[in-house]
């Protein structure tokens, strides 16, 4: 199974923090955006990662992540030349993904709460079985974004892209589970109103052939996409205050490489001490110390 993160697009929404520096480089309280994101799919079990950024800012990534060996993966880059969407996604990574099945995630989407790992499993179990997995959301604003509609199955009914009138209060988030049939699915897009490459029309293609789960989180469960100085803002307070209530770290790469066992005490110890003057530092020490479960 094959990830990808998509962290390319213009920032305009953050101009001018977005200046200079990609959006999915700036900090959300104590770490940088792209690391929540980084984080489910490494909590799904995903060891192979491709990330995909704008011409300009590719080199920032490769250069804060390297090639993953920290972390125990692997990490690949690929440029998007223009952010034409996000079922691209799937045709500039066509030769990362070869023949897997393959996760996708947004990289300013914030995923939290109780039951992600078993909805993160069944999506996997689903991508290996020929199945397309999506997950949504309650929002109060469900026209910003991809729209679910259940029926009192929880089957889907429909998935519409910011429709006018939406038909329930299910945001899509921007997570994504399929098997290889995404490549050739994502190559029939045709660019839409707003001349992009929809993934909702890759969705409603799996929906066709009555292969898409659409996943709901529970009212407890935390997701925003953090693409606005506001949403920022409130991601930032809301890992801030969650990490400080638990004295657990949100998204910590680190600690999610050694607790799944892709690296050892010998490879997390010297980095911990060298950073051991900082927060982040003296956490992962304490995480060595098996002081924190
Ligand atoms: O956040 C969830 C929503 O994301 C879904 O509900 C929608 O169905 C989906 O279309 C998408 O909606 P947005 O229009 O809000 O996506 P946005 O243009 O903000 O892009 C999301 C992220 O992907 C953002 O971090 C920038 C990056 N991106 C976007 C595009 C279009 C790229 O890297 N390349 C692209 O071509």
């Amino acid at each position: 199974m094959k990830g990808i993160i998509l962290a390319g697009g213009t920032g305009t929404r953050l101009y001018p923090m977005t200046s200079i520096l990609n959006k999915h480089l700036l900090p959300i309280y104590d770490k940088p955006m792209i690391y929540y994101p980084m984080s489910v799919l490494m909590l799904a079990g995903i060891k192979d990662i491709l990330i995909i950024s704008t011409p300009e800012d590719t080199p920032n990534f490769q250069q804060m992540l390297g090639d993953g060996e920290r972390y125990g993966i692997h990490l690949s880059y690929e440029v998007q030349p223009s952010p034409d969407g996000l079922a691209q996604a799937f045709i500039v990574g066509e030769k990362f993904i070869g023949d897997e099945p393959v996760a996708m995630i947004l990289g300013d989407n914030l995923f939290y709460g109780s039951g992600l790992s078993e909805r993160l499993k069944r999506a996997v179990d689903n991508a290996k079985r020929g199945k397309a997995t999506v997950f949504g959301s309650l929002v109060k604003d469900p026209e910003r974004f991809g729209v679910i509609e259940f029926d009192e199955k929880w089957s889907v009914v429909s998935i519409e892209e910011k429709p006018k009138k939406a038909r329930s209060n299910f945001a899509a988030t921007g997570l994504y589970f399929y098997d290889n049939r995404v490549v050739s699915f994502a190559k029939k897009v045709k660019p839409s109103w707003r001349n992009e490459l929809e993934i909702t029309d890759v969705n409603n293609m799996y929906l066709a052939n009555g292969d898409l789960e659409a996943i709901p989180f529970s009212r407890g469960f935390t997701w925003m996409d953090m693409g606005t100085p506001e949403s920022m803002a409130e991601a930032s307070e809301f890992i801030r205050s969650v990490e400080r209530q638990h004295g657990l770290k949100i998204a910590c790469l680190e600690e999610i490489a050694y607790r799944n066992g892709w690296i050892g005490r010998e490879a997390l110890e010297p980095y911990a001490k060298k950073w051991e003057n900082n927060d982040y530092g003296r956490y992962l020490l304490r995480i060595l110390d098996s002081k924190v479960r």
